[in-house]
């Protein structure tokens, strides 16, 4: 019973957003960035060259699939809007990141942003 109280109420949550791009997946990408995740977290303050390319490449999945997504969003009710600018912010949190690097305090602030972006778009749409 429980389950399915809280089935409806994430259907009702993301329906709306969600149809206007019914042809996205989004969980694989989402999938692809927790694994960024872990790959930013444990790169964040290296210095050895082969594990910033990869904290490069983990920051820049998080720009390239949210400018796609966004790119794909266009839904005109303001929870779609929300919903789309929350991936345009996350975006540009990615370049703000991307041009931290190297810098290691300016990076886990960065890192911290994209992370409170996810739990916060997560706590409205994915709850
Ligand atoms: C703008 C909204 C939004 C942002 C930002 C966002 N997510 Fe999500 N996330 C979702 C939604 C909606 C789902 C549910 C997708 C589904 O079930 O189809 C989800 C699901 C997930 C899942 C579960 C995927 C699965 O296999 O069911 C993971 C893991 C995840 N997100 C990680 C992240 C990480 C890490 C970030 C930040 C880097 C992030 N998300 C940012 C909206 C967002």
């Amino acid at each position: 019973m429980r389950r399915s109280v809280a089935v409806v109420a994430f259907v009702a949550a993301v329906a709306g957003p969600m149809a206007a791009y019914a042809t996205i997946q989004l969980a694989p990408i989402m999938g692809t960035w927790r694994a960024n995740l872990h790959v930013m977290n444990a790169t964040l303050s290296s210095t050895r060259p082969e594990e910033t390319k990869q904290l490069r490449r983990a920051i820049q999945s998080y720009i390239d699939d949210a400018t796609m997504v966004a790119g794909r969003l266009n839904g005109s009710g303001s929870q779609a809007q929300d919903f789309k600018h929350r991936f345009v912010a996350l975006a540009a949190e990615g370049r703000q990141a991307l041009g931290d690097v190297g810098h290691s305090s300016a990076l886990k602030v960065d890192a911290a942003r994209i992370k409170a972006a996810c739990a916060s778009c997560h706590a409205v749409y994915n709850n």
